[in-house]
């Protein structure tokens, strides 16, 4: 049996990789690749790095709550579904960070306190059983389904790279949400969804600026 000093060391230092670094390793193309870098305002850069950033974190707090879930899941088979979509949020987190640095500006200065906040509350996820922590996952992916539909209207039309990010992200989140309802996600209640979003809003209000 692996060692749990190992595996929380493994854990502390794939905490700071993904919530300091600027991580760009991705299996999937970027979706920028091939696109004009528009001709945008110095207002409308600083607008697209906003919301990058808010994606970013995002994606920094996807890689947090799904590896704290797999570390207490019950089942390995859910195990594995955590850990593969922790895999593929990896490329967006590796979008977002090209992004942001084609935009040159940089991720949130917060990131780590999510990432610490997210593995938390993945592994309390866990914790109280394989049907919930689908259901956080669906009702996650639900939340940041309509948060980036909010964005690519709030986003420069002319923004084509940002937009072409958020299009995929959004297409993969949807994905995510449907195969957790199809592993069994229990829907949570509606006072933690409400807790849930309303931490959210903290977050993407706070890391638009930070
Ligand atoms: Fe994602
Ligand atoms: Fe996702």
């Amino acid at each position: 049996m692996t060692n749990i000093v190992d595996i929380l060391i493994e854990e502390v230092d794939k905490g700071l990789k993904y919530s300091t670094q600027n991580y760009q390793l991705n299996k999937r193309d970027y979706p920028g690749k091939g696109l004009e870098d528009s001709d945008l305002t110095e207002l409308e850069k600083h607008h697209s790095a906003g919301l990058m950033r808010v994606n970013h974190s995002g994606e920094v707090c996807a890689q947090a709550l799904y590896r704290g879930q797999a570390l207490t899941a019950e089942l390995n088979d859910v195990k594995e579904k955590m850990n593969e979509a922790a895999s593929e949020e990896l490329d967006h987190l590796a979008w977002c960070n090209k992004r942001l640095e084609e935009l040159n500006q940089r991720p949130s200065i917060l990131n780590p306190l999510w990432y610490g906040m997210s593995f938390t509350l993945g592994a309390v996820a866990g914790l109280a059983g394989d049907k919930w922590s689908l259901g956080f996952v669906e009702e996650t992916e639900e939340q940041v389904v309509k948060h980036l539909d909010g964005h690519m209207k709030k986003v420069s039309s002319k923004d084509n790279k940002t937009k072409a990010i958020m299009k995929q992200m959004r297409e993969d989140e949807e994905a995510h949400g449907l195969a957790a309802q199809k592993a069994g996600a229990a829907e949570l209640p509606e006072e933690v969804k409400e807790i849930m979003s309303a931490v959210a809003k903290v977050m993407t209000t706070t890391s638009y600026q930070i």
